[in-house]
């Protein structure tokens, strides 16, 4: 038996998944950490607790015993991205809390940055807008704000990181200070066409680069990992490839050819579509981003984010107490044909891609004396499959201006995407198929695919693509005119949404 072991430090939990070779799940482990909101808009993990938790559940994994550990041949890392940590290199002490993706914390530093313009520069380099989303401006807050870091990390004593580079630090006790493309690609600090950290970016943000980690593909050596086994022995595992999640779920998907697209499900919604080795430039609201890089060429994906996609589930259980579980959900909405008219626009926290409207708050409208519980949950569905379908949109029209062809089907993962009304729906809004593969864990399988290219457990991309295998496929039923009404619709109720 060949296995390989994927790690998967996500936003709000810690997993390990052990894979055997040809793609099955042979054991898996998760642990839930702390979010800590320090203040309204700021979101902090400890970076204690994102390792604690992530080797708790490698240790568990390990002690099911499902595998012999000279089975398991290297390890894949797969990470949330943009979260920001700094720590000290001679003793590996966090300065502070990892800044985490969602902080809004560094909008005024971002406000700056547009009002000097430099926007046209960051696009042009990075592929990305200047959002708070971001790493640069957390990593300069970060250095303006704690006593002393600035002259700390010009002397060399401090490391930057992103979740991944903490986690190799931590397997490798120090000894490898390093990344991959696509970590890199989210820092605002990387140009993603020259493929390195880029001093004239730099010298915007005001990092100094003795801080930055190594970049390298993501299929590559990253180091050995030494594991305590549950015998009280150790596991010597090189750490075989890396890439940040969404980028990781598009190679789980096999979406290795310009064209080929995916959509995650989870908290939020991520979108991406392969662009091969070129980097177009997105004038419909999208980003542009280093793919997971399994070679030494470069490879870039477009990318649309949704703030809040199965977060609307947990508002209706938390917020409006409409149901008591998450999956009671498909139920409620299918009690009733349809939304009764009733369009809701989750922009809780503003509304990311293809929007960008960061003052944008939630709105419910079309409200009748007939309107109910059932109506709203439906609602709610329907708003992740009009987020998602907006992103589509966006992208066809990129396609469009680039004379490239538009996408043609869908493939979809993440833990929403086991909600069949959604998926129809879905498909109904798109006009075209969407793709549920048998396994749904794309994000910890694409890590474990990169990390076995890079040991030799795979020949090549063939060979994975040749394991991806269709669950179901969702077929259109709309008409493309009836789709088109709907999402007029949408678009007027985002437009209320965003009238602040
Ligand atoms: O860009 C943020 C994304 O990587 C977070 O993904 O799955 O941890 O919410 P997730």
């Amino acid at each position: 038996m060949t296995c390989l072991l994927a790690l998967d430090q996500g936003t709000s939990s810690s997993r390990s998944i052990l894979f055997h070779a040809d793609g099955r799940i042979l054991a898996q482990a998760q642990r839930e950490f702390r979010q800590i909101y320090p203040q309204p808009g700021w979101v902090e993990h400890d970076p204690r607790e994102i390792w604690s938790s992530l080797r708790a559940t490698l240790d568990e994994v390990l002690a099911r015993g499902v595998a012999a550990p000279q089975a398991i041949r290297a390890i894949g890392i797969t990470n949330q991205r943009e979260t920001t940590l700094l720590w000290r290199r001679d003793t590996g002490e966090p300065l502070h809390n990892a800044i985490v993706w969602q902080d809004r914390r560094t909008e005024p530093l971002c406000a700056r940055l547009r009002a000097e313009g430099a926007e046209a520069l960051v696009q042009r380099k990075t592929g990305l807008r200047i959002d708070p989303y971001f790493s640069g401006t957390k990593l300069q807050w970060l250095l303006d704000t704690i006593p002393g870091a600035r002259a700390q990390a010009e002397a060399g004593e401090l490391a930057f990181g992103t979740v991944d580079s903490w986690l190799v630090w931590q397997l490798t006790q120090g000894r490898v200070h390093a990344t991959d493309v696509s970590n890199a690609a989210r820092t605002l600090m990387f140009d993603i066409h020259a493929g390195q950290w880029d001093e004239e970016l730099l010298a915007l943000l005001r990092i100094p680069r003795a801080l930055l980690p190594e970049v390298r593909p993501s299929s590559a050596h990253f180091g050995d990992a030494t594991l305590r086994l549950p015998d009280g022995g150790t596991l010597t595992l090189p750490i075989g490839g890396i890439a940040g999640d969404q980028q990781a779920a598009l190679f789980g998907q096999a979406c290795f050819r310009p064209g080929l697209a995916k959509n995650t499900y989870g908290t939020g919604c991520f979108m991406l579509m392969h662009s091969g080795s070129q980097a177009p430039r997105s004038d419909n609201g999208l980003i542009t981003t280093a793919a997971a890089q399994p070679g030494p060429a470069a490879e870039y994906a477009v990318e649309g984010s949704v703030f809040i996609g199965g977060a609307v589930v947990q508002w209706l259980r938390d917020g409006l107490r409409a149901i008591d579980a998450s999956h009671e959900v498909q139920r409620l909405a299918e009690s009733v044909p349809d939304a009764g008219g009733v369009i809701m626009v989750p922009a809780f926290t503003g509304l990311g891609a293809p929007y960008w409207d960061a003052e944008a708050r939630g709105a419910i409208v079309g409200l009748t004396r007939g309107s109910t519980v059932a109506h709203i949950a439906r609602a709610a569905l329907d708003s992740i499959a009009f987020q998602s379908a907006a992103l589509l949109e966006a992208m066809n029209r990129d396609a469009q201006a680039h004379g490239a062809a538009p996408v043609t089907e869908l493939r979809v993962d993440g833990g929403a995407c086991v909600n069949d009304l959604l998926m129809q729906t879905q498909a109904d809004l798109l006009g075209i198929p969407v793709v549920r593969p048998k396994v749904i864990e794309t994000t910890a399988l694409g890590a474990a695919y990169l990390a076995g290219l890079s040991c030799g457990v795979y020949a090549g991309l063939d060979e994975l693509q040749a394991q991806w295998q269709v669950d179901r496929r969702f077929i259109p039923t709309l008409s493309r005119a009836q789709a088109r009404a709907r999402m007029d619709e949408w678009a007027h109720a985002v437009r209320q949404a965003t009238a602040r």
